[in-house]
């Protein structure tokens, strides 16, 4: 682990408060910015687009959302060609947007917000209340379509040149189903993404599905029928197989139609159930193996690959789910002490008769919103994740981290009062080994008021370059990068489900 001089004076320091409160403050101006003023250098070979949505809008004037998760999203852009970079931003206009802005309040159902109203009121609505399109976890294309996507089937499409909203993408219109993932894989050699969409009743459904990249065609791969259905906020996928890991946070699906709460909070932590690994092949979509190990919970998986007879399985674990209450937005913007990270954990899934799961930490690093080199490494064996990290014990996600995951060696890099996203990887063209390239990440910068991009070399963590944004820009979650102009961003899968 590598330490900074201003690390040191940061574990100094007892006066050190919690300015992170500023990246759940709503920001509703828009901009379209020619050229960000840069210090440092980018690389010539970026030449792309990152594409990234975030919540950026909490207080919607008769009500304030409940969570991080329900912030109304907007759409972040910054496209880099000669050494320069611009910047724009602007909302999302899904119907929960637009309601949002008429009414004044929350009018779906949303992650942890529901319409307001009298207890009898929403008690009545439960029968009618729809499912909110507020898509603020991701960006994917699909099928040439750029689209921001949330847990539910309604992907909301828009242009990646200007950001304007034009309609929805629904996700398998013909078949039954309500909430899904916003962390599509792409399979690069069949030229698809995968992914699932969850149908609650009498008895549940996981649907593992895919689309096709040329057609849009959209088919059910795999199906499994289930009691109670657990939240999956993303699955694994290596080279022949989809895996589908249930954490013990689950659901009775009658909870939905006789509680009045707001979807996630329907859901009780079950640890006794322990995991479940459903192993699913991609071809004909037969499913090899269903094993099981300690309960733990996890929101994102970094990789899966295939070893012997083993399938490795990572994901990023925290002890129990108990982070989904961390985020509530009043504990966030009272900047009260949080542990956002979890760490880096593989399971050793045996593909033969054995049901014995093995499981190693790959490191003690706290990290969340993993990335890897997705274009050379999703589905194969690999050594790098990156990820944000935590580096002053209860402070919101500080730092950016890289993580060996064959021994554990770890460099970071942090600032003090900078608070950096998701580290987005962005791959050297010119080199083929696994972590040549840069990370972009989006810092709000709490001493200054702003945000800025920042550039790292992925190798090494030092700092390449940095462009200033003209406001701070709230906390998000996923985006990715497009190796190419927005208007010509049209192939999938070099950025990754995050
Ligand atoms: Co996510």
């Amino acid at each position: 682990m590598q330490t900074s001089k201003s690390e040191l004076r940061q574990a100094t320091d007892p006066t050190s408060g919690n300015s992170f409160a500023l990246g759940f403050k709503s920001l509703d101006h828009e901009v379209s910015v020619p050229q960000l003023p840069v210090q440092g250098k980018f690389p010539p070979w970026l030449t792309g687009t990152l594409l990234r949505v975030a919540p950026c809008k909490y207080d919607l004037g008769r009500q304030t959302v409940n969570h991080w998760f329900d912030g109304l999203a907007m759409l972040h852009k910054f496209s880099f060609a000669q050494g320069y970079v611009s910047y724009a931003n602007r909302f999302l206009h899904s119907d929960a947007f637009q309601e949002a802005t008429k009414t004044g309040g929350f009018t779906m159902r949303g992650f942890a917000t529901d319409p307001c109203g009298t207890l009898f009121q929403r008690v009545l609505s439960k029968f009618t209340t729809r499912w909110t399109d507020n898509s603020n976890v991701n960006v994917s294309y699909f099928a040439r379509q750029a689209v921001a996507l949330t847990e539910t089937r309604m992907p909301v499409r828009f242009d990646p040149d200007t950001l304007e909203t034009l309609g929805h993408a629904p996700i398998l219109p013909d078949v039954k189903g309500v909430v899904t993932i916003a962390h599509p894989h792409y399979d690069r050699d069949r030229d698809c993404l995968y992914s699932y969409l969850l149908d609650f009743g009498m008895k549940s459904r996981y649907r593992l599905f895919s689309i096709d990249n040329t057609s849009g065609a959209q088919k059910v791969v795999a199906e499994l029928k289930i009691d109670r259905p657990a939240y999956m906020h993303s699955f694994g996928m290596s080279s022949r197989y989809l895996v589908l890991v249930e954490f013990p946070l689950v659901v009775h699906p009658l909870s939905f139609i006789f509680r009045c709460q707001p979807f996630i909070r329907n859901y009780r932590w079950r640890p006794e159930r322990g995991l479940r690994f459903h192993v699913f092949e991609k071809e004909g979509g037969r499913r090899v193996k269903t094993v099981e190990a300690e309960s733990v919970f996890a929101f994102h998986h970094v990789n899966a690959y295939e070893k012997g007879d083993e399938l490795i399985v990572d994901f990023v674990a925290h002890h129990d789910a108990g982070i989904i209450d961390q985020l509530y937005l009043a504990r966030l913007r009272a900047g009260e002490p949080i542990d956002p990270g979890g760490r880096p954990m593989r399971y050793r899934i045996p593909l033969g008769a054995s049901s014995h799961v093995r499981r190693e930490v790959l490191s003690d690093t706290r990290m969340e919103l993993p990335r890897i080199d997705y274009g050379r490494t999703a589905g194969r064996c690999y050594r790098t994740v990156w990820g944000a990290g935590t580096h002053r014990p209860g402070n919101f996600i500080d730092s950016i981290v890289k993580v060996n995951v064959e021994n554990g060696q770890t460099l970071k890099w942090w600032e003090e009062d900078a608070y950096p996203g998701e580290p987005v990887f962005v791959a050297d063209p010119n080199s083929q080994n696994e972590d040549t390239g840069v990370l972009v990440s989006v810092v709000l910068d709490a001493r200054r008021n702003r945000s800025f991009l920042l550039v790292l070399d992925a190798t090494s963590l030092v700092e390449v370059a940095r462009a200033e944004c003209p406001h701070p820009i709230p906390f998000g979650f996923h985006g990715n990068y497009y190796p190419a102009a927005a208007n010509e961003c049209r192939l999938p899968g070099t950025g990754a489900p995050g």
